[in-house]
């Protein structure tokens, strides 16, 4: 179990690729562990390998805090509807924007032992999929932003 550094806005690792997961050793359930640990420090619904230095496709998810979603290899399979909301990400900190995505997806991965599943999600959960896998491809959400970055103001910050 251990903390790790998130990468930020400007560091190229966030705008590479990432590799298929082809078996998960020892290191990469220790590289699972870390990246919930590291999400539920920092009070984030999602996080992508990439996010912890690592171009391996596997995120993490956590829209309702007691929720723990592990997808490996994730691909959207299918998406419906359209939601426009706030959206923010752990490597763009103290900042959020409007972003329009759809508001059903399906989509399948891997489990840790590298078993597949299908899962669905609206709203929150669709947004965060889609944003997650959005990383394993080299993008972020500024990308997608609707108008002007906005600060958080402390006042919205649950903790
Ligand atoms: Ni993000």
């Amino acid at each position: 179990m251990a903390i790790r550094e998130i990468r930020e806005m400007g560091d190229n690792i966030l705008n590479t690729v990432c590799k298929e997961v082809k078996e998960v050793t020892p290191r990469t359930k220790d590289l699972i562990d870390d990246m919930f640990d590291t999400m539920y420090e920092a009070n984030g619904v999602g996080l992508a390998a990439p996010q912890v230095g690592i171009l391996k496709r596997i995120v993490v998810i956590d829209v309702t805090g007691e929720d723990p979603i592990l997808m490996i290899n994730p691909k959207i399979l299918e998406t419906s509807g359209e939601q426009t909301g706030q959206e923010g990400c752990l490597s763009v900190p103290g900042k959020s924007g409007l972003v329009t995505r759809p508001n059903y997806v399906k989509a399948l991965a891997y489990n840790e032992n590298m078993e597949p599943f299908e899962i669905e999600g609206t709203e929150l959960l669709a947004r965060a999929i889609l944003h997650e896998v959005d990383h394993l491809d080299g993008h972020l959400y500024v990308e997608k932003v609707e108008g002007p970055l906005m600060d958080v103001t402390d006042l919205e910050e649950e903790d």
